[in-house]
This record gives C-alpha cells, sequence and structure tokens, in this order.
C-alpha cells in the first residue's frame, strides 16, 4: 500500500508596502511552491505571477498583503495566494485582462500572463473595496 504523507494545511501573511516587501514576498512563495512539491518550471510560473501581483498591489494601491495557504484537493495538493489592498480598485476587470492594457507605464501583461501561468484566478474588485486577486496552483500528479 502506498503510503501518503499528510502535512497539516498552512497559511500565512506577508505585507505588502515596499519595493522590499516584493522581494519577500517572492521568496516566500518560491519556498512555499518548492514545499508544495511543484516541478521547478511550475516553481517558476507560480513565483512570476505573485511578482506581477504583488507588484500591482504596490504600485496601484501603495499597500496591501499577500495571504498564502496551502490547500488540498482529493489527496492533491497545491498553493494559494491572495493578494488584498484597499486601493481604487479595478473599474472594469474584463478590460484590465486584455493583453497590452495598462492604466500605467507597464506592459499591460501581469493580469493576462498571471492567468496563463495559474490552474485558476479570480479578481474581485466591488466599487470602493479595494481588489483582491486569488491564485491557486495544483500539483501536477
Ligand atoms: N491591485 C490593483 N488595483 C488597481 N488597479 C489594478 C490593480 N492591479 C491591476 N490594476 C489595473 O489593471 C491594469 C492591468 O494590470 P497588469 O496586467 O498588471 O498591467 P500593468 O501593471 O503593466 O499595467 C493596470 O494598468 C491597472 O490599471
Ligand atoms: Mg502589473
Amino acid at each position: 500500500m502506498e503510503e501518503i504523507a499528510m502535512t497539516p494545511p498552512s497559511q500565512g501573511e506577508v505585507c505588502i508596502e515596499s519595493e522590499g516587501d516584493i522581494v519577500l514576498a517572492r521568496r516566500r512563495v518560491r519556498e512555499l511552491a518548492i514545499a508544495t512539491g511543484f516541478s521547478s518550471t511550475d516553481v517558476t510560473r507560480v513565483v512570476t505571477a505573485a511578482s506581477e501581483l504583488a507588484r500591482n498591489v504596490f504600485q496601484y494601491a501603495g499597500k496591501g498583503a499577500m495571504r498564502w495557504s496551502t490547500i488540498e484537493n482529493n489527496g492533491r495538493s497545491g498553493l494559494e495566494l491572495q493578494f488584498a489592498d484597499q486601493g481604487p480598485g479595478i473599474a472594469d476587470v474584463k478590460i484590465a485582462f486584455q493583453d497590452g492594457y495598462s492604466t500605467g507605464e507597464g506592459l499591460g501583461m501581469g493580469l493576462p500572463g498571471t492567468r496563463r501561468l495559474m490552474d485558476e484566478m479570480e479578481i474581485q474588485s466591488p466599487p470602493g473595496q479595494g481588489t483582491t486577486v486569488t491564485i491557486k496552483k495544483w500539483r501536477k500528479i
């Protein structure tokens, strides 16, 4: 019979209010992704996505937080990251997802790129209530 290592789900938070915090968030995500057992390609994908979203928090809202949690579904493990801020919000999420759309000086590839790199992605940005972006990646079996 196959032994299944059960690790308890865990969670934590990283504040994002400086350039240095983006580096810390990246570093934490890299450690978590490796601990979750992602392939090195998937580690890079998740770190790249987290980096884009952490930068958006800092750039557009000034500050916010990344909440992370390990997730489990039918014995499959994964990582969920949630980037939350109380900034101006995104008026039209559908437009923000278009390749090349930017209200700043960016390339406008952060959100669409992140969607391609992750398995699941959801944005909540109700008027006047900031922005919360949730992304998930599942470990391949
Ligand atoms: N956390 C956020 N708060 C407010 N607006 C955001 C946030 N994240 C993204 N946006 C908006 O969505 C647009 C697209 O984001 P993104 O794809 O990362 O491109 P870029 O950052 O290069 O402009 C941004 O230009 C900005 O208008
Ligand atoms: Mg961006």
